[in-house]
């Protein structure tokens, strides 16, 4: 019994074999049956569609590294609950393409800062993060104000949603999967975004924030 011990330490090919064995198996009992719990697909109730500018907003988000030092999910913890609201639930965030979770929090958790705060709190904020908060380290984001949305793939994103979200949508009486968005709200999203600025669709995508369920 010894000798077997020893072949397998000392032999990296099997050593290799025998671990990645084990994870798998450890994986695949956790991962598997979440494949057929139907909930997880299920959007919650309540859940609205990013508008066109909200999804501008998601967009700036992602693309100036919001989610770097924030998480947008909740644990199931007191400590957690108590200071944000309602844990994290999946039928939450069934339309997120890509998930915006994240475990850095070098800021607070996002998941329900909607209605947290006025518009004017977050302009005042992400202009200059010391003005409302003194001992924040968060940098300032300027530029936000002076950029101005021209709307040219807004149209194409909701398009692309739909597309992402057709197994995941709600269901209408026969079953029938209703899209997130109608070919008239695509049509009309670059006239929605066009013209405003960068700080809008932020502080309007931050505002939707976890409204689905409080
Ligand atoms: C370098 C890390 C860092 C980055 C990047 C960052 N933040 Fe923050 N954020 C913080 C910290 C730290 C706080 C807590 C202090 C404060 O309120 O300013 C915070 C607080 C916040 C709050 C207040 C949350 C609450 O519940 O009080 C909001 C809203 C926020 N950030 C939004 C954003 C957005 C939007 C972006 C991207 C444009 C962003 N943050 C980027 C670190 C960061």
């Amino acid at each position: 019994m010894k000798n077997i011990h020893e072949k397998v330490e000392k032999n990296v090919g099997l050593f290799f074999l025998f671990t990645v064995m084990a994870i798998s198996i450890g994986g695949l009992v956790e991962i598997t049956p979440l494949f057929f719990q139907k909930e997880l697909a299920q959007p919650v109730d309540n859940l609205k569609p990013y508008t066109a500018l909200q999804m501008e907003g998601r967009d700036i988000y992602i693309r100036d590294g919001c989610h770097v030092c924030h998480s947008q999910m909740i644990r199931p913890f007191r400590a957690e609950t108590e200071r944000y609201g309602h844990y994290s639930v999946a039928g939450e965030h069934v339309w997120e393409h890509p998930f915006l979770w994240g475990s850095k929090r070098t800021g607070p958790d996002l998941a329900r800062v909607g209605g947290r705060y006025s518009d004017d709190w977050h302009r005042a904020h992400l202009l200059d993060p010391r003005s409302v908060v003194p001992e924040s380290n968060m940098p300032s984001f300027k530029w936000l104000a002076e950029n101005i949305l021209d709307g040219e793939l807004t149209g194409k994103k909701l398009a692309t949603f739909n597309w992402l979200t057709k197994n995941r949508s709600h269901k209408d009486e026969n079953g029938k999967a209703i899209p997130l968005y109608t070919q008239a709200e695509i049509d009309g999203a670059k006239d929605a975004v066009k013209g405003k600025t960068e700080m809008e669709a932020l502080i309007a995508y931050l505002q939707s924030l976890g409204h689905a369920l409080k």
